[in-house]
């Protein structure tokens, strides 16, 4: 159970401070979810990977966060959701050091190995959504 008992919610991300609000939200979820600290760091890495993708590329854009129940295990889905200009090619956008903007090109390859699963839906001109989970075992 989350601290609050709440299972879902949203942030919105507008700002840089957002970014580190989306950390903060998410570190605490997922400890109490009962995420080991090496998985929390892993989440957490992912979602400011995420959060700062749509602040440099999308503007703004919202997190989702769900807390997923299922026998023997829970799980945290995060939803990366903006109106952006979207990504054209998205298994370009995928290979380690593809980057429009002159930077690393790091950030969703390495999303994609600190999750369990990684899913990227995106219109050119309309926007895109990202959506992440990591599961572990119940307590
Ligand atoms: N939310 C988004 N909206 C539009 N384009 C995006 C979005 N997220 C990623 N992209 C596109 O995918 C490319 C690759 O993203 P990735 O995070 O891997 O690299 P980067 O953000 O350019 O660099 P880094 O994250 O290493 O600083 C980006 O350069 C950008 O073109
Ligand atoms: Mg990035």
């Amino acid at each position: 159970m989350t601290m609050d008992g709440k299972q879902q919610g949203e942030l919105p991300i507008i700002s840089e401070s957002d970014i580190v609000a989306c950390r903060k939200v998410i570190r605490t979820l997922s400890t109490n979810a009962g995420f080991g600290i090496t998985d929390v760091t892993r989440i957490v890495t992912a979602v400011s990977e995420l959060a700062r993708n749509i602040y440099v590329h999308a503007e703004c854009g919202k997190m989702r966060w769900n807390i997923m129940h299922q026998p023997g295990k829970i799980g945290i889905e995060l939803i990366f959701e903006d109106n952006g200009q979207g990504i054209a090619d998205i298994e370009q956008a995928m290979q380690p050091g593809f980057s429009t903007v002159k930077s690393m090109g790091m950030g969703l390859p390495g999303v994609k190995r600190l999750m369990d699963e990684m899913r990227i839906d995106s219109i050119a001109g309309a926007g895109s959504t990202v959506t992440i989970k990591k599961w572990a075992r119940a307590r």
